[in-house]
């Protein structure tokens, strides 16, 4: 039968398709070229280019603008270079400029590319738009805490948005290390500690990035990092390697790279650790084996920032020659700011180590994303934009939902939140509560916005009360941050023992003054991040001491938690009514707290890690295996004789100002055949006084096979809007996705006909539980 209707439709893609097209055979912006009109081009360019532009495409040159104090203090991190930018760009000698934000900056380097170099090959401009551009997001452990996918699309689509209004059309992101070691600073620019979730923010974040293509007028290509294995750093430490073994690999830490690269994320970053011996940026069964071979990446692989030279430093390559040798070798295409490929690759052609085809077959994909791009035909930002886009007040709108969103609320005894907004006075202390720098969090931009801190958040919010603040303690870090001498941010000055003391007598008699408290605790942003992994997770400088001593004041006090990591809050736990943990929450992060605390929003946000009680728990994870003696409350002294085992928050936790019910757990069978699939419903219904989100998780355990499987793994989650009564039915489909892991048995993805457990309910304690058993006949 003729379908008039779809050839109608057919007719009428081709024809705007045929439309899109340029006389040069390039797409429209946002309109996809076809992988043979890419090849073509592609194969056109590389028979033009000579060897030396073709490294060149294989380079990307690092655009920092150092002082000479800086570059000392950096001492050899950065590779000298007496070449201009400028020059570089003129003789096709980069493929990429890396960290510039200045527009005029980039609209002359790619004028110079499009004008002045014989390829007339455009730049890819890099920068890490991690969470947010000039308006600063929500770090990313705390939008994944808002366990809400689409929130996460439109916050990076704005972030996308901003920073190609300045020309950056490539952003370091997303960041999908899995993180189980809260010691890790990184673990902050993560999803945190689980596979499933870490997928599902991935995903997000490379749709809003990118938008549905590449090339979509507005957006930025992403680069899914850091490949793989980083976030199992040994003790925490930043930059250390780990022992990962191969199932683990592929169940754990590579489901969110996947995700990313089924989203179609064009470029991949490999990772610095050294994983099982083999440094990752020059790790062929990595970047080889599993990134192209089993993931599928067609895309190309950016090292990260000098891991090409770094090499030699692992004591893995022999010398600079080497290391471009193993790396390219490897798969890696571009060399992130180190220019080992610039200045080794030719002569290893020329010495017949390297073949000009594998040169080819590096510099390929690179060209192939130029294309998909549509930068060859839009190389330029349109600087008109600019202002009205870097000053859309709907960013800000946003940025004040997600930080509501993400937000969790960890205790509140007796219903102490939300506070009366007739208080007549409240004491805002802490060296965190007047802080707008702080609150924007690791990756708070030089450009972004002004933030609002918690202060002018709570005065915001009761223009009439007497609104007090006292820092109470001071905050320093040890070492500097490896990330403020790029910055060029000098380390503040430790205040002397006698002004700390005074600091903490003013808001002690502050918090007296108060009806009430809101403490504002926690971490500078340069506590967490990359080079701030910390040995302790006690509240860092003198802030346990100020947070006893206005707790002794008997005042009803709130803890506000700003930081981007889960710390030590045992005492307080024992002592405050209230715990909100507020991450790191951008620009609009105080007034966003001031909305929780004063009850305008209620707190939906729910753990992406588990929170331990003490640092000797790390790593800490609930998605671990049974033992000989499997853990429960009465025989934990087993595993530890100091503490339990289990966290002092559990994964997927979070509390509302709502209370939901879960009944009626049901299964449409008991059993299903392999690659078959069932269905899981569950009543939830709100049982309090107000309307709210629940995000209904669901885990599975598989309770025996050919190899042990862990106590139970979260395979689905929804969040799910309530009013005050209304009861909802929530359905989950399970099936060969969700039932199958990688066996090291026999190497190979599985599904296996076995016994099943479920349990659904609002965290990973949840305790409705049915089962099901996979059966071939
Ligand atoms: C090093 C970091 O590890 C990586 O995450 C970042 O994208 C690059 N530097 C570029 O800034």
């Amino acid at each position: 039968m003729i379908n008039t209707r779809s050839n109608t439709h057919r007719a009428i893609v081709v024809l705007l398709l045929t439309f899109a097209l340029s006389s040069s055979g390039a797409p429209a912006q946002g309109s996809p070229a076809s992988g043979e009109q890419v090849n073509a081009r592609v194969k056109a360019l590389l028979s033009r280019m000579s060897l030396h532009e073709k490294i060149g495409q294989l380079s990307q040159v690092g655009a920092l603008d150092l002082k000479p104090d800086q570059r000392k203090e950096l001492g050899d991190l950065l590779p000298e270079d007496s070449v201009s930018i400028e020059d570089h760009v003129r003789r096709g000698e980069a493929g990429s400029i890396l960290w510039t934000t200045d527009s005029a900056f980039i609209r002359a380097l790619q004028h110079v590319a499009m004008e002045e170099s014989r390829m007339k090959i455009p730049l890819l401009f890099g920068f890490d738009v991690i969470h947010g551009f000039r308006t600063i997001f929500p770090v990313p452990l705390a939008m994944a805490a808002s366990w809400d996918p689409d929130l996460v699309e439109n916050a990076q689509a704005v972030a996308a948005q901003e920073a190609s209004a300045v020309g950056i059309n490539w952003t370091f992101g997303p960041m999908v290390d899995i993180a189980r070691d809260a010691r890790w600073g990184r673990i902050v620019e993560g999803a945190g500690e689980d596979p499933f979730l870490g997928a599902a923010m991935a995903r997000a974040e490379v749709r809003g990035f990118q938008g549905q293509q590449l090339g979509t007028p507005g957006r930025v290509v992403g680069s899914v990092k850091h490949f793989a294995g980083y976030g199992a750093a040994q003790g925490g430490r930043d930059y250390d390697g780990a022992y990962i073994p191969e199932e683990q690999l592929r169940n754990v830490y590579l489901p969110p790279f996947k995700a990313a690269i089924d989203a179609g994320v064009g470029t991949v970053m490999s990772a610095y650790l050294d994983l099982n011996d083999v440094p990752a940026s020059g790790n062929r069964f990595l970047l080889r084996d599993l990134l192209r071979r089993d993931l599928g990446f067609t895309g190309f692989v950016v090292s990260d920032a000098m891991a090409v030279r770094d090499l030699q430093t692992h004591g893995f390559a022999r010398d600079p020659q080497d290391a471009a040798f193993r790396s390219l070798t490897a798969g890696v295409n571009m060399d992130m700011a180190s220019l080992t490929y610039l200045r080794n690759l030719e002569s290893l052609v020329q010495s017949g180590k390297l073949s000009v085809t594998q040169i080819d077959d590096a510099v390929r994909p690179i060209l192939e994303v130029k294309i998909r791009m549509g930068l060859f035909e839009h190389p330029y930002a349109d600087s008109s934009a600019a202002e009205s886009i870097l000053t859309d007040p709907e960013h800000l709108k946003l940025a004040r939902v997600a930080a509501q969103r993400t937000m969790v609320l960890l205790r509140n005894e007796d219903s102490f939140l939300p506070l009366k907004k007739a208080l007549a006075s409240v004491a805002v202390i802490g060296p965190l509560a007047d802080s707008e720098k702080e609150i924007q969090g690791s990756w708070g931009v030089e450009k972004a916005a002004k933030a609002v801190s918690v202060l002018e958040g709570v005065r915001a919010k009761l223009p009439n009360a007497r609104v007090e603040s006292a820092k109470g303690a001071d905050l320093q870090r040890k070492y500097p941050s490896l990330v403020d001498i790029v910055f060029g941010i000098k380390p503040a000055v430790p205040l002397p023992e006698d002004q700390l003391k005074n600091e903490l007598d003013k808001a002690v008699d502050a918090a007296r003054r108060a009806d009430t408290v809101v403490l504002v605790l926690g971490e500078l942003a340069n506590m967490s991040g990359e080079a701030a992994s910390r040995a302790s997770l006690d509240l860092p400088g003198n802030q346990q001491h100020l947070l006893e001593a206005v707790v002794a004041t008997g005042k009803p006090v709130v803890l506000v938690l700003l930081n981007g990591r889960p710390l030590n809050i045992s005492w307080a736990t024992e002592h405050v009514p209230a715990i909100l943990e507020a991450w790191f929450p951008g620009t609009e992060g105080g007034n966003a707290i001031a909305d929780i605390l004063f009850g305008d929003a209620n707190p939906e946000g729910k753990l992406p890690v588990s929170w331990p009680r003490t640092v000797g728990q790390v790593p800490i994870y609930y998605a671990h295996n049974l033992t000989h003696q499997p853990e429960n409350d009465k025989n934990f002294t087993s595993r530890y004789l100091d503490v339990p085992t289990s966290p002092l928050y559990p994964f997927g936790y979070g509390l509302s100002y709502t209370q939901f019910a879960f009944s009626n757990l049901q299964l449409s069978g008991a059993t299903l055949a392999p690659g078959g699939s069932l269905q899981v419903s569950i009543d939830v219904e709100n049982a309090g006084g107000r309307s709210g989100n629940e995000v209904v998780q669901l885990y599975l355990h598989q309770r025996a096979g050919s190899v042990s499987r862990p106590v139970r793994e979260l395979k689905g989650f929804q969040r799910t809007f309530l009013h005050p009564g209304e009861k909802k039915t929530v359905r989950f489909t399970v099936g060969k996705d969700e039932l199958s892991f990688w066996s090291p048995e026999s190497k190979a993805w599985v599904e296996e006909s076995e016994e099943f457990d479920v349990w659904v309910g609002g965290d990973s304690t949840a305790s409705l539980h049915a089962s099901f058993r996979v059966a071939s006949e």
